[in-house]
């Protein structure tokens, strides 16, 4: 038994209360589903500003009725702290994934994702403390890394930020550790890198790579490559993004607290590769293809190539990816596939 499947056990043995912040979008829905599974208790905030119901009516159809009444739903904002002092009542342990993603989105309007992303954070950052929970864990990003050239890409090595996002999601990182410092609160961040997988959104203007071509590969509809289709990415299924979530919460070791961790499969692909990788997958499903992707102008803010060092949190944490990219697109793609049905 390797460790994050001890760690389920022992959950199992034992529950805890869980507080999932963006329990409505695509990670904090998937970390919703997992808890359940594992019979916990989990309170759930959000705001549906980029979160839907129907995620929380799939997991809702997933689990047994015993296990969704382990699970209440907050319907709150990060920016009001009377919200997140309301959500951290009775708390263990809180996994912070609420927040505006998106560069592209930041661009447009850096004061809303600035107002959600560190305003927000710090509110919860706050209300955990005071509320004496027993870990907090939160969404941190790739983004961080910036314009730093180094591959693969190793913690302590960051650039200058690149996005209004990049920036949030960094300030998220020094009131982290500014928190350890002045409070004795120990955060942990997990720098996400391209998570993909069922019910991240495929609609709106600022929606994710994968979802985005796979819904426009399955309506037949074009498919743009921002560039020439060789900026890469270290794309990380999301159940590898589960485990380091609940390994980071639970974790007994002092010397992982206080940290932040790469969370990703440690591999490279291209833009190009992808859309190939995203073709075939659809094509073994019977959804066949046939359009050349349409190559437009590189995106502002964007990064070129991006790999992680995944060997922090494999030592300190024991996170140990299970899916690599292929599995992963499979998965993502039936679920794509049957809600398109
Ligand atoms: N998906 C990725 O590849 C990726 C990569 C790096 C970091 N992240 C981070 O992971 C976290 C989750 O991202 P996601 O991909 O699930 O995005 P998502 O948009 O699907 O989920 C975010 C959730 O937060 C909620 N939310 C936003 N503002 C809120 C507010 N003011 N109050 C309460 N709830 C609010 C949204 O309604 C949504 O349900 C975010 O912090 C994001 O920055 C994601």
């Amino acid at each position: 038994m390797n460790q994050y499947q001890q760690v389920c056990e022992n959950l199992k043995t034992a529950p805890k209360t869980w507080l999932v912040t963006g329990v409505a979008g695509f990670i904090g829905s998937n970390l919703l589903e997992t808890l359940l599974k594992l019979n916990q208790t989990v309170v759930g905030l959000d705001n549906f500003a980029t979160g839907h119901q129907h995620n929380l009516d799939e997991v809702q159809s997933l689990v047994t009725a015993e296990q969704w009444a382990k699970f209440r739903f907050i319907e709150g904002d990060i920016c009001k702290f009377e919200d997140c002092q309301k959500a951290c009542v009775g708390v263990d342990y809180v996994l912070h994934e609420a927040a505006l993603g998106s560069v592209p989105r930041s661009i447009a309007d850096p004061i809303t994702t600035n107002d959600t992303n560190i305003s927000g954070f710090l509110n919860m950052l706050t209300a955990a403390r005071d509320a004496h929970v027993s870990s907090f864990t939160y969404a941190a990003s790739s983004s961080t890394y910036g314009d730093h050239p180094g591959l693969p890409k190793v913690e302590e090595n960051i650039g200058n930020p690149l996005s209004p996002y990049a920036v949030t999601k960094y300030v998220n990182e020094l009131y982290a550790e500014v928190f350890a410092r002045a409070y004795g609160f120990k955060a942990i961040g997990l720098r996400y890198f391209n998570v993909f997988g069922k019910r991240q959104d495929p609609n709106g203007a600022y929606a994710a790579v994968i979802p985005k071509w796979t819904a426009a590969m399955i309506a037949g509809d074009d498919v743009f490559i921002n560039g020439d289709g060789e900026t890469s990415r270290d794309f990380c299924f999301i159940d590898n993004t589960v485990q380091a979530n609940i390994l980071a919460a639970t974790t007994q070791n002092e010397e992982a607290k206080n940290q932040v961790y790469n969370v990703a499969v440690g591999d490279r692909t291209t833009l190009n590769d992808l859309f190939n990788a995203i073709k075939t997958a659809l094509n073994e499903n019977g959804v066949v293809y046939t359009k050349a992707p349409i190559y437009r102008e590189f995106r502002e803010g964007d990064v070129r190539h991006s790999q992680a060092s995944i060997e922090k949190s494999k030592s300190l944490l024991g996170y140990l990816p299970i899916y690599k990219i292929n599995p992963g697109i499979r998965l993502a793609i039936n679920w794509y596939i049957s809600r398109s049905e």
